[in-house]
């Protein structure tokens, strides 16, 4: 089989490296890529938000299936293009996309499927965002409507903030707060049926004790011992199969993976977000430890084949990644950085690329907000947890920065 895999960052590299294992692989190919999937996977130099490029680039290597990683190409339709030309495509249509590009479409779908969610109002004036902000009342929750990488939604207890963040949206969704422990599910989807993968939890905030602006993540662990043993079965229950439902029912039958972002509230699980796409970085340790191989499972989904595939199977053991960040992430990093230390070799850990290219002199240079996500796995979360942290210690990037208390809570014995 020979997959195309679209996107360039941490995610995309755990994508790869999950499917040049699986010996059903022939060729991996990414497109746009990075310095370190270009060691696994041949890279092309194409927009990966273009469906016209994606498209000739799946025809031209005669891919047998693409697999679309981020946000922006599925908006653009890129997944649709492709299942055009009569290729498996992993990943939804633009309209069904819209599930994360669109704040206020996911409300509507939710609302239509009985899917638990914090109750929200969709405001364009300033009326509108003051009424919302004394109905639901603090800690303010201000989203933008549109796509913002992880990066559109303020959440505060100054009313001030939240109205200029609103202010400077333009049309947002402002909604109740949920208290409770966060997670992230993925949920595989051939359009009718779905099968969930392992929960994980990912930590947004930039700096530790979450404390700083929101981020795409910071850094992940699986599995969850705090949580019930049938939280992904609940889930799939109460929130993934009554939304893909109700897609289905609309026209728009979901291929690829649903991303709910939950909260454990006293009254069960809340989704706080849909996204159309794999996490990223839950996506790098929950891959990690995923046993079953990885292109057979994303055809299923490409083809309409989903039920009846065999029960999903994992290694044993925990898995923890960590995030280096470059200098002033989340806001504008600084780039073209070289990075140090990237071939020494800790036990029981590796590196994934995020934003990292070569420079002319054949160096790894930072490219992008996060740079690499230090993997680390071990028999329990205690130690993955320190196998990524010595792992990570060994790497040097000039005014980077990273969370020191990723899975720190739950190895502590709370959350
Ligand atoms: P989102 O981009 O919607 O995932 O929001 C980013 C982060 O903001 C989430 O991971 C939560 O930590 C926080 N957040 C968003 N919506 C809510 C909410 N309704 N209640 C509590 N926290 C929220
Ligand atoms: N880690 C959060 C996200 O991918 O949106």
């Amino acid at each position: 089989m020979r997959v195309l895999v679209i996107g360039s960052g941490g995610r995309e590299h755990a994508l790869c490296r999950a499917l040049e294992a699986d010996s059903q692989v022939t060729e991996v190919h990414c497109a746009p890529g990075n310095a370190g999937i270009g060691q696994i996977a041949t890279l092309h130099a194409v927009d990966p938000a273009d469906p016209a490029g994606v498209t000739a680039l799946a025809e031209r290597l005669s891919a047998d299936l693409v697999v679309v990683g981020p946000e922006a190409p599925l908006v653009a339709g890129v997944a649709d293009a492709v299942r055009a030309v009569g290729i498996p495509c992993f990943g939804p249509s633009a309209q069904a996309a819209r599930i994360e590009g669109s704040k206020a479409f996911a409300k509507e779908i939710m609302v239509a499927a009985g899917v638990p969610t914090a109750a929200s109002r969709v405001c364009s004036t300033p009326g509108e965002v003051a009424a919302a902000l004394d109905e639901y009342g603090t800690p303010y929750v201000v989203k933008d409507d549109g796509l913002a990488a992880g990066k559109g939604v303020v959440v505060t207890g100054d009313r001030a903030e939240a109205l200029a963040h609103a202010a400077a949206c333009g049309r947002v969704v402002v909604e109740e707060f949920l208290a409770g422990p966060e997670v992230s599910l993925f949920a595989l989807c051939d359009g009718t049926t779905a099968v969930p993968l392992r929960p994980a939890q990912d930590f947004k905030r930039a700096y530790d004790d979450d404390a700083g602006p929101n981020t795409g993540g910071m850094g992940a662990y699986t599995p969850l011992p705090w949580a019930d043993e049938d939280l992904a079965d609940q889930v799939m229950r109460l929130v993934v199969q009554p939304t893909i439902d109700e897609l289905a029912r609309r026209g728009l039958p979901y291929v690829g993976v649903l991303y709910a972002g939950l909260a454990l509230t006293a009254d069960g699980p809340q989704v706080i977000e849909f996204n159309a796409r794999f996490g990223d970085p839950e996506t790098q340790v929950v891959l990690d430890l995923l046993a079953t191989p990885l292109a057979g499972l994303l055809m299923a989904c490409a083809t309409g084949k989903l039920d009846g595939f065999p029960p999903l199977t994992y290694r044993g053991g925990a898995s923890v990644t960590v995030v280096l960040a470059a200098e002033n992430y989340p806001g504008d990093p600084v780039k073209g950085d070289v990075i140090e230390g990237l071939d020494a070799e800790v036990e029981d850990s590796y590196v994934l690329h995020a934003g990292t290219a070569l420079d002319e002199a054949g160096r790894v240079v930072s490219a992008g907000g996060r740079v690499l996500d230090v993997v680390g796995t071990g028999p329990d979360l205690e130690s993955a947890r320190k196998v990524a942290y010595d792992a990570l210690g060994r790497i040097r990037l000039r005014g980077a920065h990273h969370r020191s208390d990723i899975a720190a809570r739950v190895t502590g014995g709370t959350l």
